[in-house]
């Protein structure tokens, strides 16, 4: 049941994306709204504001490419995925791991869902993924080092990580959550120092890293 409050924030959140409203006037609602306290600063209630807007923003045939270009990388088979920063949207048959809950509510093409920090220590087992996909979420992290021994601990033998990172950077809102602003050689120099970069390139906007353990 959507109370009161809730209803005023997603019409208010419809008028931030159409910039008719400033983040400041939405605060106070967001402070009755369980899943929004703490907007913008807290990540989780940015990130489950930010899920209302999320779906509309990459494309169809943008999320198709991706796709291909997924399957493309690590093959059509079945693979055991752990999808980071799933979103509202994974690309193959994964377990979405995403601190928003609203995002996975929206998230309607995976296989399990958990609700966590991808920057804390995961709640997985050792060796109990044969990949992992991180699309448009690693620039939004701080603390690599850490998500990196994580993907590599949760990884078994021969496991691969996809990162697609777009190359225009992020605007609007969500440049607030921002915390990695690199090039595609600086990406690659640092995939290097945990990984065998297996795969890197360009295409239609975007950079794809294909790395093995
Ligand atoms: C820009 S969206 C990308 C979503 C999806 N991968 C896609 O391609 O549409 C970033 C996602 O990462 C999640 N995220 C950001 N920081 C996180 C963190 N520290 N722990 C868990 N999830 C996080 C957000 O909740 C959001 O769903």
């Amino acid at each position: 049941m959507i109370n009161e409050f809730e209803d005023k924030l997603l019409i208010q959140l419809l008028e931030l994306q159409h910039g008719a409203i400033e983040i400041s006037e939405l605060k106070e609602t967001c402070s009755q709204v369980d899943w929004a306290k703490g907007f913008p600063e807290s990540k989780e209630a940015f990130w489950n504001c930010a899920a209302f807007m999320w779906q509309r923003k990459i494309k169809k045939d943008k999320r198709e490419m991706i796709k291909l270009e997924i399957q493309n990388l690590l093959g059509t088979s079945k693979h055991k995925n752990i999808d980071i920063g799933s979103g509202s949207y994974s690309y193959i048959p994964s377990v979405a791991f995403d601190c928003s809950k609203k995002m996975l509510d929206f998230n309607d093409s995976v296989l399990e869902k958990v609700q966590g920090d991808i920057e804390a220590k995961w709640p997985f087992e050792n060796e109990s993924f044969e990949t992992v996909t991180a699309v448009f979420v690693l620039n939004y992290l701080k603390n690599l080092d850490l998500v990196f021994s994580e993907i590599k601990r949760v990884l078994n033998q021969n496991g691969k990580l996809i990162a697609v990172i777009s190359a225009t950077g992020v605007t609007g809102l969500h440049k607030a959550q921002e915390k990695q602003q690199r090039s595609f050689e600086s990406w690659k120099e640092l995939f290097s120092n945990y990984f065998a970069v297996e795969k890197s390139y360009k295409k239609d906007g975007l950079w794809f890293f294909c790395l093995e353990l």
